[in-house]
């Protein structure tokens, strides 16, 4: 039969078979699944592996601590943190278009790990890159490898000749909910193991209209206090994934105090879901929605007003870009 045991004693075998002595790299999101895959190929081979995590500066509050801190505490895996936040930021100023917005965050992306990845070659022999696919990617991408980050096909599309992987994929076989009990068996902090998914181009797409650094730490602040009380209600599993967009190019009126306002939206997209591929509104008890409403009204000044998208998908998908 199976057991985490078992799974856990068949990848560390089957990883140290295909990597031997040579060099191993990976690149955390902040995800589970990189971040599991990565916990068991360290178990494998130890400090033969080099994560490297690019701050693309489009995180959620906390999150490059929790991958720099919490999870470098948990596991002793040997990181290289790259902070790329102003060359994104600098890349992303102007931009509205959401396709734009992807293309130009994964091009940033694949050059900012390349760089990193060949100081991290230039100090020894990489020969694998560790990807945190999973079962039904596989199944969904025809049998191929994986549909990560990087896109991928025995070697890593997008990355020049000479930096050619093979990949190393320990999650190919296990679904999400498996993903989670091997990481929390491989001791990883609870709050990664159960956080929700986020899409790699971040928050930039939870700005509707241009990324800046001032609309990200707005939509930040707001997305805390939405995180902050889906948590105290004891709701996080609850709930598939809960983003918080920023209508950046809209105002309306408003009036707080002796004042009258004019301020943003903030839109809550909490979803229910089994797969993101269709997924429906959460009804989230009304007390809950109220207070993450008055409480970012209060705290966030920029932001006057919260509405609640009902939109199943389909016709609405999760992210509004
Ligand atoms: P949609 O918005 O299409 O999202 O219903 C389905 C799921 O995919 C996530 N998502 C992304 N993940 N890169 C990612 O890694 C992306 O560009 C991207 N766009 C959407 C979304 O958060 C949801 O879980």
């Amino acid at each position: 039969t199976w057991t985490m045991g078992n799974i856990i004693d068949d990848q560390v075998a089957a990883i140290r078979a295909q990597v031997g002595d040579k060099e191993v790299i990976c690149a955390l999101s902040g995800g589970v699944d990189s971040a599991v895959a990565a916990a068991l190929v360290h178990k494998a081979v130890g400090d033969q592996l080099t994560c490297v995590f690019v701050d693309h500066g489009l995180l959620r509050a906390g999150e490059a601590e929790q991958v720099e801190q919490d999870y470098v505490a948990a596991t002793g895996i040997k990181l290289k943190v790259v902070d790329a936040a102003d060359r994104f930021l600098g890349a992303l100023a102007g931009v509205t278009d959401p396709e734009e917005k992807r293309k130009i965050i994964g091009r940033e992306f694949i050059r900012v790990f390349e760089q990193a990845a060949r100081e991290v070659a230039a100090a020894g022999d990489v020969e694998f890159l560790v990807q945190g696919t999973l079962y039904p990617d596989v199944v969904e991408s025809g049998g191929g490898t994986g549909t990560a980050n990087i896109k991928s096909h025995h070697n890593v599309g997008g990355l020049p000749d000479d930096l050619r992987f093979a990949l190393v994929e320990p999650l190919r076989t296990l679904f999400k909910d498996e993903v989670r009990q091997l990481g929390l068996s491989l001791g990883l902090p609870e709050a990664m193991v159960w956080r929700h998914p986020f899409p790699g181009p971040g928050l930039a797409i939870r700005i509707i209209g241009a990324v800046s650094a001032d609309r990200l730490e707005l939509l930040r602040a707001a997305d805390l206090i939405a995180r902050q009380e889906l948590t105290a209600a004891g709701l996080d599993r609850d709930v598939w994934q809960f983003p918080v967009v920023l209508l950046a190019d809209v105002r309306s009126v408003g009036v707080q105090g002796d004042g009258r306002t004019y301020g943003h939206p903030v839109v809550l997209r909490p979803v229910s879901s089994e797969d993101a591929m269709t997924a429906d509104w959460s009804r989230l008890p009304y007390d809950v929605i109220a207070r993450i409403s008055t409480r970012i009204t209060n705290e966030v000044p920029e932001v006057n007003r919260v509405v609640l998208d009902v939109t199943s998908k389909p016709p609405g998908t999760i992210e509004w870009e």
